[in-house]
């Protein structure tokens, strides 16, 4: 037995040291999925001669402190609005309020749907649940003095501001809400901010893009998803607490036979109290196995690479009267629409765009996704497979063009 060689210089995908993002070949896959077959295989066959245990130590491949791999952003929003709810509980009872009635959270109107539902499972009542307005002036992401109006009208009238997600890059339209104003709102009322960087933490390997979270260091949680735009299957959430106790104050369980010395020395944070379930999958090994895989400099490439090439279709989008870009391009997300002018409405630009849509994804060449943004019909071009490339990119505006000119003519 042994392990599986994750040596990353001996994968065909990292020639020599230039910076250029190239997937991983076929015949790499082929070779490293035979690899892990004959290890599984060899590990059945010598089963019996192994130790029942592993011999890890507490320490053993040690990351952060406050950390842990969950499946969804959902999970990671759930147990970060557990804590921030009973800390709110536990600070208000000893001024005699105590009732989860008067707790509120908050979030941008972009803000995606899953913590909302959250918010209901944590047990908020849905008449405390902010959604705040957001437009064009700030490009969709949540203006600070208007969160400050909200939460001070809301502690005004009695009630405990508790929790603000904060999202970068929003799944509509990868808005971005500004961090560190945020922070320095919620902190007038001591409530938990938990900032969504499901997609665009990705790209803050980057340091070009890592001002997105500037004042990150005064929020309270933070999660992203590599499933998303790192190169990483499904599922797989990093959260990140800077107290990972807050957390496991309001979840740890500590039955009689999950009792052992390891939990009992106090030397780990056992996962089972970071999170809903008390199984888990290993999900830091295929994040792992990312990293080692392409290391630092080549998933830095993917990002860029991914960006400049949405940069390239930003272009065209430009370069064509037909069509505007909604709102300004932050990652590797177009907005983009067949717009309104002259004869045509806004009504018959949505419907337009509707019949671009679906006209162009049963091609089966390429696919848009859609959504709405103040009130306009928008399509969603988004780069992020490991195997597009400016052909691909190109091709797609050609159909485009070609689908727009038949359903106009
Ligand atoms: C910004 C953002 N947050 C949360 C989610 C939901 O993620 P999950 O399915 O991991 O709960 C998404 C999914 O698209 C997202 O884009």
């Amino acid at each position: 037995m042994g392990s599986l060689d994750t040596n990353p210089m001996s994968f065909s995908a990292l020639p020599g040291d230039k910076a250029a993002f190239e997937p991983l070949n076929p015949e790499d896959v082929r070779a490293y999925l035979h690899k892990a077959v004959d290890f599984i295989s060899d590990y059945y066959t010598n089963i019996e001669s192994m130790p029942v245990l592993p011999s890890v130590k507490p320490g053993t491949g040690r990351g952060t402190g406050g950390g842990v791999i969950l499946g969804t952003t959902s999970e990671a929003m759930l147990v970060t609005l557990v804590a921030a709810r009973d800390a709110a509980l536990h600070r208000s009872g000893s001024v005699g309020v105590s009732n989860i009635s008067c707790l509120v959270v908050y979030a941008a109107n972009q803000t995606h749907s899953t913590f909302f539902k959250a918010c209901r499972l944590a047990g908020f009542d849905p008449a405390n649940i902010r959604s705040i307005p957001t437009g064009p002036e700030t490009n969709y992401g949540l203006d600070p003095s208007k969160l400050l109006e909200v939460m001070q009208a809301d502690a005004n009238a009695g009630l405990v501001p508790t929790y603000v997600c904060a999202t970068v890059g929003t799944t509509s339209s990868n808005a971005v809400d500004p961090v560190g104003a945020i922070a320095d709102v919620a902190a007038m009322f001591n409530a938990w901010v938990h900032v969504d960087a499901a997609y665009a933490g990705s790209a803050c390997i980057c340091p070009e893009f890592r001002h997105h979270l500037d004042g990150v260091e005064r929020v309270d949680s933070i999660s992203m998803s590599p499933h998303k735009w790192l190169l990483t299957c499904l599922d797989c959430t990093c959260l990140y607490v800077r107290d990972a106790h807050r957390v496991s104050d309001s979840l740890e369980t500590n039955p009689e036979y999950l009792k052992n010395d390891t939990t009992e020395s106090g030397e780990v944070t056992d996962l089972k109290d970071m999170q809903v379930g008390v199984g888990r999958r290993f999900r830091g090994l295929k994040l792992w196995m990312v990293m080692r895989t392409y290391g630092t400099a080549k998933l830095q490439e993917h990002i860029r690479s991914d960006v400049a090439m949405a940069k390239m279709f930003e272009d065209f989008v430009h370069a064509d009267e037909r069509f505007e870009v909604v709102v300004p391009r932050n990652f590797a997300l177009v907005c983009f629409r067949i717009k309104a002018s002259g004869a045509i409405t806004e009504e018959d630009a949505d419907e337009a765009n509707r019949v671009l849509m679906d006209n162009l994804n049963k091609t089966g060449k390429a696919y848009l996704a859609h959504t709405v943004v103040g009130d306009k019909f928008v399509l969603r071009f988004a780069v992020g497979s490991s195997l597009q490339e400016e052909r691909h990119i190109r091709s797609a505006w050609d159909l485009i063009k070609k689908t727009t000119s038949s359903i106009m003519a």
